[in-house]
């Protein structure tokens, strides 16, 4: 989605500008540009394209100037163009934007109406020329940008540098995150602190509705009444340090690698490895899944597959009653709130517009909020009554991998302690699941011995156009997941069913080329989920089985391929499948020469609905 910078400075805006860009590369963008005051002129390069295409520009016509904006675009109104790419400006505004101006067709009438001209498709530009036309009638910039904002409806954040105006840099959030860096002689704007952080650590997070003016280092906020406010100011741990590929060839491969690492960073935030019980360092949350009367977990994509896989888990562990649903459909379905209920949201970046509607709703009925977050200052962070982090670290590539897992390890966790305060698990059965989840980084660890089959594998069968995904249980929202995972990096088209779902339908698509990919584990379900693979064969389908050895023995030599994972506990099995089911993905997209970190279309985080 799209990214926002802004340096008030002393030095060369343009280098700054475009490396902080690079650190929002991760959001996913189709478009960049820059624009700069020089000796008090707005000056601006764009590029369609990657950054590099930007570079090229920037070499080719070099820009100066101290005071400037940038932008990385994922294009919502009008395609990836350099006269849709932002900034976008009039000769006295220069302005970024990231999130969507509803209104920007009744302004736009309004204001050709009154002679201004428009060169782009984009919702954006009706700003400029809003606030182009109050500096006009008189208003001095900071004034102008405010009545701009006032008249705009939708959810953004912006920034503008104004002709004549050096070091004068004006932001404004409503929707959108935005966040103001302060250093000791410059002072920044940022859709993050990860952005900010070459800069600086010292960063806080605007309130919806809040306008900040930065003058040189001096930075003022003022709320949505226009009264003057502070924010706190806060120490990121985002690191200065470009994240690297580590020597893979993607992030995705280095992000599928960490796992292991990851979750078992994760895992000791909520395991007392030694006493074999969980033990969270968020003790309230005990006593609120103690008594909840319903658990409504909820997220979008990625994410939500994990809060699915939740839903079997607080069933199953804790006899809680859960029910879950996509963000973008809750936030609108009117959901029946119950007395005493707990709603558990679940986000990588904690940006995302649908589930940080969803959230702000339950909180308005009386539902307790818990979210479970990766970036632990984002907006659902600060939103929600109580934060379980994940600790996988900055997640670049595009297709959520480690994220997943380690929400998966966060629920997890919450599920046994939630059994155990509920009086459902008993404390052997608390000790034997803390230790099989304690043996999952491990395995992994032994899964990946696998790769080079699984390599050769995704090779053979990226020829597919289509792929169908299996699983029973706690693996059927895991199923769902492995077939986004493929659509989304190879463009292969993929469906994820539960198992038992193949003979009310999708069987009909199966002939000899379509894969058929089975996560089943050798438990109570196995026999049953062997029958559906039979059916699936005698139609001539091409099985793939991902399974433990028990489980390939026991399926016979049937199927096209296998895919050997350890042996876990059952329960838990979508941690370790995971992996084989996001590695099968990245070879397949690799056999296809596809841009697996940044796949068409897709932005890292959706600040719009
Ligand atoms: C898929 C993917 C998306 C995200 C979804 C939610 O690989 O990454 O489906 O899971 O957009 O994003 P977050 O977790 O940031 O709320």
């Amino acid at each position: 989605m799209c990214g926002i910078i802004g340096i008030a400075g002393t030095q060369d805006a343009a280098p700054q500008l475009v490396e902080a860009l690079r650190r929002l590369e991760y959001r996913g963008y189709d478009s960049a540009g820059i624009a700069t005051l020089v000796e008090g002129r707005i000056e601006r390069r764009r590029s369609p394209g990657k950054l590099t295409q930007l570079d090229r520009v920037l070499q080719q016509k070099p820009l100066g100037g101290r005071t400037g904006i940038g932008h990385t675009r994922w294009a919502t109104h009008g395609a990836p163009t350099e006269s849709n790419a932002h900034p976008h400006a009039s000769r006295r505004v220069a302005l970024v934007h990231n999130g969507i101006i509803e209104n920007f067709r009744e302004l736009r009438s309004a204001l050709i109406a009154k002679g201004h001209h428009f060169e782009s498709e984009t919702d954006t530009e009706v700003a400029v020329h809003l606030v182009t036309d109050l500096l006009d009638q008189g208003l001095a910039p900071v004034e102008a940008a405010r009545e701009a904002v006032r008249q705009l409806t939708g959810a953004y954040a912006l920034a503008m540098i104004f002709a004549g105006h050096e070091g004068l840099v004006v932001g404004a959030r409503k929707g959108s995150p935005l966040a103001v860096g302060y250093g000791d002689v410059e002072a920044y704007l940022g859709s993050d602190a990860f952005a900010l952080a070459p800069f600086t650590h010292r960063v806080a997070y605007l309130d919806d509705g809040d306008v900040v003016v930065l003058h040189g280092p001096k930075v003022e906020i003022f709320d949505s009444a226009g009264q003057p406010v502070q924010r706190q100011i806060r120490m990121t741990t985002a690191s200065a340090g470009l994240v690297d590929k580590a020597g893979y060839r993607h992030f995705m491969a280095k992000e599928i690698h960490e796992q292991p690492e990851v979750i078992a960073h994760t895992l000791a935030h909520y395991l007392d490895p030694s006493a074999l019980v969980v033990q969270l360092r968020e003790p309230e949350v005990i006593e609120v899944l103690r008594h909840a009367s319903r658990l409504t977990i909820s997220a979008c994509g990625t994410a939500f597959y994990a809060g699915l896989i939740g839903k079997y888990w607080f069933e199953r562990l804790a006899r809680l009653a859960v029910e879950a649903d996509v963000a973008s459909e809750l936030r609108y379905r009117e959901p029946v709130y119950p007395a005493g209920g707990v709603a558990l949201f679940i986000s990588q970046s904690g940006e995302t517009a649908d589930t940080l509607a969803a959230l702000r709703d339950a909180k308005a009925s009386g539902q307790t909020t818990i979210a479970v977050v990766n970036v632990p200052e984002s907006s659902i962070a600060r939103e929600a009554d109580i934060v379980l982090p994940t600790f996988a670290g900055p997640e670049i590539g595009v297709a959520s991998t480690k994220a997943f897992t380690c929400q998966l390890s966060v629920l997890a966790a919450l599920a046994i302690a939630a059994g155990r305060a509920r009086g459902v698990i008993e404390p052997d059965r608390e000790h034997a699941l803390v230790a099989s989840l304690l043996e999952i980084p491990r395995h992994i660890v032994e899964f990946m011995t696998q790769e080079e089959t699984v390599e050769a594998l995704g090779g053979d069968l990226a020829k597919a156009r289509d792929v169908l995904y299996l699983g029973r249980g706690v693996n059927f929202p895991l199923a769902m997941e492995g077939a986004l995972k493929l659509k989304e990096i190879s463009y292969i088209h993929a469906e994820g069913y539960a198992a038992g779902e193949m003979k009310h339908g999708p069987i009909a698509l199966i002939d000899e080329n379509v894969p058929v990919i089975v996560l089943a584990p050798h438990d109570t379900w196995f026999e049953k989920t062997v029958s559906n693979m039979q059916e699936t064969m005698a139609r001539g389908g091409k099985v793939i089985l991902i399974s433990d050895v028990a489980g390939i023995a026991a399926a016979g030599e049937a199927a096209y391929a296998n895919i050997p994972v350890p042996a876990v506990d059952p329960t838990f099995a979508p941690l370790l499948y995971a992996v084989p089911v996001q590695m099968l993905a990245y070879y397949m997209a690799l056999a296809k020469g596809t841009d697996v970190d940044q796949p068409r279309n897709l932005a890292k985080s959706v600040t719009v609905e």
